[in-house]
């Protein structure tokens, strides 16, 4: 088992999956658990995930984000999507337009890393047709679909990609 840092050094987007090797339902839980232990404001998980195995699914997932093909290759993609409503209840309009969305966002974050942890590869996307994800996968109209995540097992080895400079992003007072 890596460690943290080795975990999230090993992390890189994966595009390509093989799409005989099923993801089994132990790990895929596993990774759900994780994705739950994020924080979240006031606790309140303002957010939904959409575990979507089925191939035609899949296929129209892919259809409405630009035909990355990708995401139908590969065997789960995971909808994030947020409930910014549930969140206003407790903290009115910043919890609706910020915390909700950063719930989801952070949730996701940990459900990247725990695929790496369980062997496994990912991909975050989001450039997809909101309306289009939320009219094929019958979404309750208070969510909102924010990124969706291909999980399987990798069919190439993704180089790492650089990073902006430290002393260009951080900013020490
Ligand atoms: C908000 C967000 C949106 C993204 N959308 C897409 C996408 O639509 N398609 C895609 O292939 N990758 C997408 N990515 C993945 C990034 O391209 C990738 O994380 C970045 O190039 C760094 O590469 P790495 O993940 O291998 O470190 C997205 C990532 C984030 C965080």
């Amino acid at each position: 088992m890596w460690d943290f840092f080795s975990t999230v050094r090993h992390r890189h987007s994966v595009r390509h999956y093989q799409s005989d090797m099923p993801v089994e339902d132990a790990p895929l839980h596993a990774i759900l658990e994780m994705a739950c232990a994020a924080p979240s404001a006031g606790d309140l998980q303002a957010y939904r995930i959409i575990v979507v195995r089925d191939p035609a699914e899949r296929a129209a997932l892919a259809a409405a984000a630009e035909n990355q093909q990708f995401i139908a290759e590969a065997p789960v993609c995971l909808v994030f999507c947020a409930d910014p409503k549930r969140s206003a209840r407790e903290f009115g309009e910043r919890g609706e337009r910020l915390y909700a969305i950063q719930d989801t966002t952070i949730a996701a974050a940990y459900a990247q890393l725990a695929v790496v942890a369980a062997g496994m590869g990912s991909a975050w996307i989001g450039y997809f047709d909101t309306d289009a994800v939320r009219r094929l996968l019958t979404l309750d109209t208070e969510l909102e679909p924010i990124a969706l995540m291909t999980i399987g097992y990798p069919a190439e080895l993704p180089t790492a990609t650089p990073r902006r400079r430290i002393n260009d992003v951080v900013s020490f007072r």
